[in-house]
Formats: C-alpha cells, sequence, structure tokens
C-alpha cells in the first residue's frame, strides 16, 4: 500500500496531504490501477447497490449502473472558467472571480468527504512518456469515477512512479458533495441534487468538480482536463486540444489517410469513429483512433500528428446496434460498465434500438419495471457505456504511437435539419476555420436543458473552451500559419431532413462516399465545384455503388444552398461575432462578408451541384 510518507513528489504530498485535511475522509486510497483493485471495488458497489452485476455468460465482467435522476448530464450552467481575468474567460463561459470561487469551494469541500474514502488517481492522458501526452491526478470520495477512470484512461503505479521521478500534474479534485453521518446509510448514487460545481482555474491549472458523479462532471481527465484546462496549455503552448474524433482511412490501394473530426455531444463521433464501408466499396477500411478527443502537436517533419490521450469510450448508449454501429457493440461485449441504460430479465442490457423489437420487459434506467407500452423511454437519451478501447475490432494499430498520427483533414459536423450541405470543403484554411467557428447545431440530451434548438457551437467546442473564444479562433489560424502543408477542412451533415420530417442522408456506414471524397480531396485526387460556400462534390463525384436508389434529386436537396435560408444563416454568424468583437481575429468578419457577396451573386437560388 502507498502512504504520504513514501511520495517523493513534494507538490503532490503536499497537496493530497491538504485536501485530506479539508475533505475529512475516514481513509485514503492510493490507486495502483490493478485489476485486482478493480475487481474489488466493483464487489463493494455491489454490495451498496450501486452496481448490479451482469449475467457472467451474456456480459462477462460488466455491470449494470443506475445514477440519481438529478444526476444524468454535464451542466454547463454549472460550468465555470476563473481566470483571474473576466475578459479572459470571454463572453461564452460562466466566469466567478477567482478569490471569490476558491473560499465557495474550501466551505463546500470541507468534511464534504466524510464517512467515505478519498480515492488518489494518477492518470496519463497519452501514452506515458509520449511528447503529446500529460499527467493529472484525480482525488475522488467516487469509486464509481475510479473503475471508470482505469478504463477512459492511463491510472496506477506506472504514472505514480513517473510522478515521484518529478513529472508535473494537473491536480483535480471531485466530490460528490454527500458526506454521511456516523451510521447514515449510504444511498446507491450518491450526490448533491441542489449544489453542483464545475470549476476550472485556468491559470494555476487546477479542477474542483462538487455535487455529480455522472460522466464529464466526474471524470475529470476527460472534458475538464483534456478539453478545458488542456485547451489553456495548448494556447500557451502553440498546441491543439479538441472535441475530435481521429480515424484512419485505409484505400483499396493500401494508402492510409488520418482524419479528425469534430461534432458536438451525441452527434455521431463514435459512429463515424468505428464506421463500416458499405460491401459495395470494396478494399475501403476503416480503423479507430480515438471517438471524442484529439491532442494535436506539429511534429518535426512540420506534419501536425494526433494522439487520442483516452484509452476507453465513453458512448451514448441508445441507438447503438449491430446495423448502427456493430464495433461498438462488440467493444462492449465485456469489461464494461453500463449506466442509465435498461437491464433485461436474465442479466443483460438494452437501450432503445439495441434491437428492432424491445423485450416484453426490463428493469428500466431507474430501476422500475418497464414494458413496451408503457409510454416510458427504458434507457435514458444520454445513458452511456464504458468500454476498454483495445476491445475495438477496428482499433487502429498506431493508436497507442506516442508520437501520434500524421492529420490530412479535418471534418467539422454538425446535425441540422436545414441549411448545412452534406460535404462542404473550405477554400482555404483560414475559411475553414471560418466555417468551423460559424458551425451551428441542434442541441442534444448529452447536456442538461433543452435538447432541439440550434445554437452556435464553434468547433463543437462551445462548452469546452477554457479561455476567450475569439483567441481561440486566432489561435486555430495561427496553427495554420505554421504549418508547411495545412490539412484540409470539410464541414458535413448528416442530420438534414425532408418536408415530413425524415433524415434525407441514409447516413452511418453510407458516410464512407463521403469520407471516400474527403480523402480523395485532401490527397488532391478527386473533381470538385465552386459552391458560392466552398468546394463541393457534384453528383457524379461520388461513388453510388450499392446505393443506386439515391438518386441525383435526393442529392440536390441535400447540398442546396438557399440564399435566404443562408442570408438567416449569416445574420447569426453576425450575432457570433458580435458577441466576440472584443478579441475577434479581422479574417473571419471578412470572410463572412465575401460568403453573402458570392450568395448575392448566384444566377438562381437555390444553388445546386451542376449534373453531370
Ligand atoms: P459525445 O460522446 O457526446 O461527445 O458524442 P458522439 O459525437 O460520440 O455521439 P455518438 O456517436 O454517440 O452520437 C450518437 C447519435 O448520433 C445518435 O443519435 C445517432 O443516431 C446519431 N448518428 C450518428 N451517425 C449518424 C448518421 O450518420 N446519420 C444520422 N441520421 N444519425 C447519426
Ligand atoms: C460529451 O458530452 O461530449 C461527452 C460525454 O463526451 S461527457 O463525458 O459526459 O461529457
Ligand atoms: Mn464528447
Amino acid at each position: 500500500m502507498t502512504d504520504l510518507s513514501s511520495i517523493q513528489n513534494q507538490k503532490l504530498r503536499q497537496w493530497v496531504e491538504q485536501n485530506a485535511a479539508l475533505c475529512k475522509p475516514d481513509k485514503i486510497h492510493w490507486c495502483d490501477g490493478s485489476q485486482a483493485e478493480y475487481d474489488a471495488l466493483c464487489a463493494d458497489m455491489v454490495k451498496t447497490g450501486t452496481f448490479t452485476k451482469l449475467d457472467e455468460t451474456k456480459r462477462p465482467n460488466s455491470y449494470f449502473c443506475s445514477s440519481d435522476p438529478a444526476d444524468v448530464a454535464r451542466v454547463e450552467d454549472r460550468t465555470f472558467i476563473c481566470s483571474a481575468r473576466k475578459e479572459d474567460a470571454g463572453p461564452t463561459n460562466n466566469w466567478v472571480d477567482p478569490t471569490e470561487m476558491k473560499a465557495i469551494l474550501h466551505k463546500l469541500f470541507d468534511g464534504s468527504m466524510r464517512g467515505r474514502t478519498m480515492y488518489v488517481i494518477p492518470f496519463s492522458m497519452g501514452p506515458i512518456g509520449s511528447p503529446i501526452a500529460q499527467y493529472g491526478v484525480e482525488l475522488t470520495d467516487s469509486p464509481y469515477v475510479v473503475v471508470n477512470m482505469r478504463i477512459m484512461t492511463r491510472i496506477g503505479t506506472p504514472v505514480l512512479d513517473a510522478l515521484n521521478r518529478g513529472a508535473d500534474f494537473v491536480p483535480c479534485i471531485h466530490s460528490v458533495g454527500a458526506p454521511l453521518a456516523p451510521g447514515q446509510k449510504d444511498v446507491p448514487w450518491p450526490c448533491n441534487k441542489d449544489n453542483k460545481y464545475i470549476v476550472h482555474f485556468p491559470e494555476e491549472r487546477e479542477i474542483w468538480s462538487f455535487g455529480s458523479g455522472y460522466g464529464g462532471n466526474a471524470l475529470l481527465g476527460k472534458k475538464c482536463f483534456a478539453l478545458r484546462i488542456a485547451s489553456v496549455m495548448a494556447r500557451d503552448q502553440g498546441w491543439l486540444a479538441e472535441h475530435m474524433l481521429i480515424l484512419g482511412v485505409e484505400s483499396p490501394e493500401g494508402e492510409k489517410t488520418y482524419v479528425a473530426g469534430a461534432f458536438p455531444s451525441a452527434c455521431g463521433k463514435t459512429n463515424l469513429a468505428m464506421l463500416v464501408p458499405p460491401k459495395a466499396l470494396k478494399g475501403w477500411k476503416i480503423t479507430t483512433v480515438g471517438d471524442d478527443i484529439a491532442w494535436l502537436k506539429i511534429g518535426p517533419d512540420g506534419t501536425l500528428r494526433a494522439i487520442n490521450p483516452e484509452t476507453g469510450f465513453f458512448g451514448v448508449a441508445p441507438g447503438t446496434s449491430m446495423d448502427s454501429n456493430p464495433n461498438a457493440l462488440k467493444t462492449l461485449s465485456r469489461n464494461s460498465i453500463f449506466t442509465n441504460v435498461a437491464m433485461t430479465p436474465d442479466g443483460d442490457v438494452w437501450w432503445e434500438d439495441l434491437t428492432q423489437e424491445p423485450p416484453a420487459s426490463l428493469i428500466d434506467w431507474q430501476r422500475q419495471p418497464w414494458t413496451p407500452g408503457c409510454g416510458r423511454k427504458a434507457a435514458h437519451p444520454n445513458g452511456r457505456f464504458t468500454a476498454p478501447a483495445h476491445q475495438c475490432p477496428c482499433i487502429d494499430p498506431e493508436w497507442e504511437n506516442p508520437e501520434g498520427v500524421p492529420i490530412s483533414a479535418f471534418i467539422f459536423g454538425a446535425r441540422r435539419s436545414t441549411t448545412a450541405p452534406l460535404v462542404v470543403q473550405a477554400f482555404n484554411w483560414e475559411h475553414g476555420v471560418y466555417m468551423a467557428a460559424t458551425m451551428g447545431s441542434e442541441m442534444t440530451a448529452a447536456a442538461a436543458g433543452g435538447a432541439g434548438q440550434v445554437r452556435r457551437d464553434p468547433f463543437a467546442m462551445l462548452p469546452f473552451i477554457g479561455y476567450h473564444m475569439g483567441d481561440y479562433f486566432a489561435h486555430w489560424l495561427n496553427i495554420g500559419r505554421r504549418l508547411p502543408v495545412t490539412p484540409a477542412i470539410f464541414t458535413v451533415n448528416w442530420f438534414r431532413k425532408d418536408e415530413s420530417g425524415k433524415f434525407i442522408w441514409p447516413g452511418f456506414g453510407e458516410n464512407m462516399r463521403v469520407l471516400q471524397w474527403i480523402v480523395n480531396r485532401a490527397r488532391n485526387k478527386a473533381p470538385a465545384v465552386e459552391s458560392p460556400i466552398g468546394w463541393m462534390p457534384r453528383y457524379t463525384d461520388l461513388e453510388w455503388q450499392g446505393l443506386e436508389t439515391f438518386s441525383a434529386d435526393q442529392f440536390e436537396k441535400i447540398m442546396a444552398v438557399d440564399r435566404d435560408v443562408w442570408e438567416k444563416e449569416l445574420m447569426l454568424h453576425e450575432e457570433l461575432f458580435l458577441k466576440l468583437s472584443d478579441r475577434l481575429p479581422r479574417e473571419l468578419p471578412l470572410l463572412r462578408e465575401l460568403t453573402m457577396e458570392r450568395l448575392n451573386r448566384i444566377a438562381q437560388t437555390p444553388w445546386v451541384p451542376p449534373r453531370g
């Protein structure tokens, strides 16, 4: 057993000592990251009712977990960027003066771990020793967090060894905010219903999270560190921390192209990262490097190199099926944790669309009896699986390469039932930054609050940029200037709907046809036409083998650029720009005006790609 006196890293020892004194846990447990430790924690959670073990033959070494209904998603309105100066957090982040916030937090954390164990989790985001990786240590009173962190990141002894050799780390403090009085019985999902704080101190590079045990609120390596704090480090050090999947595309000739793609939460990163190409596109193959976060650095050879800082997938369960994502289903066949999905009478899991016919009866995500006609969803729309990446059948052979993989193209995707075409290529890097900066998307259940409504979600990073969004745009422009060859930039939209509200594009595996055009464009091997808003394929520029039923007319419907619709869209771009005006790079409003002029001059509306 590790104890405080054996810790050679002074900063670590003092910090754990101080926070143990503040939080007053019954015990401190230093996580070694072993399987035995994982199994013991899971067994404890079965005893306390947090976990239900799933059937060992159907779902080996896997657990079902049901959260408090008041704790089911990230809480963006309780998320704070406490930079020294308000201007540095910018108008898109909640800000409180850091001194004031520290006082609030000290009060909340004082005694917050009473009756519980404080776990110390040393973790690495990225392969240990990689020039792109970073260390963190999370203190938490939640064993659920420990076991999830073990799947999602590299934790335990090897990281502690590196810290003891003097490596620096980002301190992350987490409490579910539910201390236990002597003799008080615990609940299966402790959390604080009234008081949640997800707080970042960008200058000190510190994270404090109180009151929630769920996902990005509690697994602090993920959004808090790998995006909000890392985006600040990346700005200062000249790299990128992004809400992006990373995938490899292999052509029939065996050429490998790596692509990174940003989509807002629950908009298809996991699906795209694990895509199975249609059989008719012979010889094309997709491999997965990551499904949620990418850290990118300019390598010694001038290429942009990306790593996935995580080692697992915390993926949206509902909608995941053998049709939509067979690779994800195979990944979570064992050694996985299922939170807020439904459980079958024989000890397996179920969620909406897993099978066409729902089982005759289930235990729903709140552990209530459920039958098909009962009018409730069996799984919460943000119910998720936690599954080890190495179990993914299409994991890329280079996924743990400490040097990262070279990125040739960026894709920015949004969920838009109107307006945004299936695929558009930016004219150049600056124009790509403009397109990503002005992206709008319909909100999903991944964040607490209103689903469905369109909001600007620049770079799919609105909830995740740890500083002023205008400075973030400027940073992207700067990275482009430093790259000898800039990756090509594209926008995509799988979600355009027809008059009856149905998706026009079949999506999922068929997205391979768009990816094919994208990688060929990145290699200067595919034709395109100039539209008012960027380069686009004509119908004949995409491969239709195996999808001949998708007609040129339908293609026009998902590619059309309507002047009136786009003029309204450009008003929304202006709205965003006004909000960011104190730090907005000058290029962006100029590109908006250029787009406006181009739209004004189209011969007829809607503009559609020429046939033939
Ligand atoms: P986070 O983990 O929240 O960051 O999100 P993610 O981007 O990984 O989300 P995920 O891949 O789990 O998105 C799932 C949602 O996207 C489900 O509603 C899917 O049905 C939908 N989806 C994914 N790909 C497609 C597609 O090609 N077409 C359509 N229509 N829906 C898709
Ligand atoms: C997201 O919301 O973008 C997620 C899930 O990836 S969470 O980790 O809960 O933030
Ligand atoms: Mn995400």
